[in-house]
This record gives structure tokens, C-alpha cells and sequence, in this order.
């Protein structure tokens, strides 16, 4: 029976989230934490072996859509802690989308996966930027809205906006994101920053400089300036907190970091959900944010992004 196994990365935003919701620059890094699918043709839906509700599964019924709704077997295995703004839904949608181009004789064009499994994050959540499902497909890095980026990738369009995504230069580097085990949704949080920059003039010129330092925190990644990308980053990590997006305990996984890392900072919408440090000791660097009551993951950058068929 036909079987296609497919693999797309998890992903951090290293630097611009909140500034990227206002045109400014972002980057995210893919991440050496995969999520697998091995999809097969079936009589019925199937996860894991057991039947599936797919109106439960909206990520795996969008894409499902895009091929008439035929039924299909899904295993799945994910390192990719779910719901911590790590890219766990997107791998999943870039995943899928890349195992049913294959498994329907169609070319597996990243571009295509992207805008696929964009539409698939989109229906699922109804809002969004195509920045995890595009650093999920490509993998290594990708910046969104970086003027002056001489390496296209592909553009995408939904609800009047429009995100041209570049393809970035990525060192290999370690971090150890920490999961403050906090679920925060993102939604309310951009709706936060949005009243924030109507109320309060100087909210814009915040934003502008997370736009300045994304700017320069590409210039770092280029040279593999750590120190400098170090520096970018706790300096991010105020402007985010200014903002209104980090959390006590965010901050205290971020402070606890910094004797032993470059540079930390919160990662995503905020609110909660992980921090990440970039450093040379993860171990100690682990071990600060453990002593915090976070949960940390020792990652490297520099992956390959969708693999299908191996
Ligand atoms: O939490 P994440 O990793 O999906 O990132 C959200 C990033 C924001 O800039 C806050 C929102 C967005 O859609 O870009």
C-alpha cells in the first residue's frame, strides 16, 4: 500500500513579533525538533489508528479538503511541545500538506506547502501571519517584510494583507528555549499591543525600534555576531515587556538565563509561553531555568526545513 512518510520542523521567532503585526521585520529559526506524519490512502479517517473526527482535527480537514475529503491513515510523532508557540500546528499542516502532494502524484513545491498549510493555520485559528508555516516549510530561517533581503522565497496574501518571505543566513547555534507552562492565546495579546499604540503615542515608537533592532539582529545573524545578536535580544525582550507582552514568569526564566546566555528574551506572543536564551552552557543555562520552575529544551538551529519521502 502506498505510505509517505513527511517531517517539518518546529520554530522559534528570534526577533520582531508584536513589530511584524505593523509591517516591521521578523525573524523565526527552525529548529532541530520535527514533527512526522506517515499518511496512507484508507477507507476512513484515521489518527494514530483510531478513528478520527476530523472537524475535530481543523489543520488535518483543510488541507484534507484541498483533496476531495478522501480518507486517509495518520500516524503522527511530535517533539515539538504542543500549544507554546513552537510551530507544533504548523509542522503538523506543512507535514500533512507535503504527504498528500506526494502521495497524490503532485510536486511537493515548498512554495505550494507553504500557501497550503498557511490556509490550513488560517481557517484553523482565523487569523495569523504565515511566518511558522513558512519557517516550518523552509526551515534554517525566514524573515518576513525585510526590505532590502535579496533572497525571495514567496509571497503570500490573505485578508488585504500581504508578507513577502525571505530566505535568511543561519548559523548554527544553540539555544534553550524555556516553557513557563503558561498557555496564553496570541489573540488577545496583539489586541493588547493594538490599544496600547491607540492610546499612547510613544507605544509607536517602540514598535518601530523592535523594527530598528530586527533590522541590525539580521546583520548579527549574517556576521554570526553572537554577542551583538545576544545584546539585540535582551534589549528586544524590554521593548516586548514595555509593550505589555511579557510575564512575571517569563521574566524570571529571562533573568535567570542571562548570567550564562548572550542574550534571552521572551519568544511569540508573550503572556506566557516560552523564552528562549541563546548560549554556549546550555546545560547551566538549563539548569537556571529548571531551578525557576521552567521547562527547558536544548535546541540547534541551521535544520532542514520539510523532508518528504525518507
Ligand atoms: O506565538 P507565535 O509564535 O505564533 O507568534 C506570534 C507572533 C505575533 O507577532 C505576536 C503575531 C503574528 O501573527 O505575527
Amino acid at each position: 500500500m502506498t505510505q509517505v512518510t513527511a517531517s517539518a520542523p518546529g520554530k522559534f521567532v528570534i526577533l520582531g513579533e508584536h513589530a511584524v503585526v505593523y509591517g516591521k521585520p521578523a525573524i523565526a529559526l527552525a529548529i532541530d525538533r520535527r514533527f512526522t506524519v506517515r499518511v496512507s490512502p484508507g477507507p476512513e479517517f484515521r489518527i494514530n489508528g483510531e478513528p478520527a473526527d476530523i472537524n475535530a482535527n481543523p489543520h488535518i480537514k483543510h488541507v484534507s479538503s484541498l483533496y476531495d475529503m478522501r480518507p486517509v491513515s495518520l500516524y503522527t510523532e511530535s517533539r515539538i511541545p504542543p500549544g507554546a508557540g513552537l510551530g507544533s500546528s504548523a509542522a503538523l499542516s506543512v507535514a500533512f500538506s507535503g504527504a498528500m502532494r506526494r502521495l497524490h502524484g503532485l510536486a511537493v513545491e515548498p512554495e505550494s506547502v507553504a500557501a497550503e498549510a498557511f490556509d490550513a493555520e488560517y481557517a484553523a485559528q482565523g487569523r495569523g501571519s504565515p511566518m511558522d508555516t513558512s519557517a516550518c516549510t523552509h526551515g534554517y530561517g525566514v524573515a518576513l517584510n525585510m526590505r532590502g533581503c535579496d533572497r525571495p522565497l514567496w509571497s503570500l496574501e490573505k485578508g488585504g494583507n500581504r508578507w513577502d518571505v525571505h530566505d535568511i543566513d543561519v548559523p548554527a547555534m544553540t539555544f534553550v528555549i524555556g516553557h513557563t507552562g503558561i498557555r496564553a492565546a496570541t489573540g488577545p495579546l496583539v489586541e493588547k499591543v493594538r490599544k496600547f499604540r491607540e492610546r499612547n503615542r510613544f507605544a509607536s515608537d517602540i514598535v518601530d525600534e523592535i523594527g530598528d533592532v530586527t533590522l541590525e539582529g539580521m546583520t548579527a545573524l549574517r556576521t554570526d555576531d553572537r554577542v551583538r545578536l545576544g545584546e539585540l535580544m535582551t534589549y528586544d525582550h524590554k521593548l516586548l515587556s514595555i509593550l505589555g507582552v511579557s510575564c512575571k514568569e517569563l521574566n524570571k526564566l529571562v533573568d535567570a538565563s542571562l548570567p550564562h546566555a548572550y542574550g534571552a528574551k521572551l519568544t511569540g506572543s508573550g503572556g506566557g509561553g516560552c523564552m528562549i536564551a541563546l548560549t554556549d552552557a546550555p546545560d547551566r543555562v538549563a539548569e537556571a531555568i529548571r531551578s525557576r520552575g521552567g521547562m527547558p529544551y536544548t535546541v540547534s538551529t541551521r535544520v532542514e526545513g520539510l523532508t518528504v519521502g525518507r
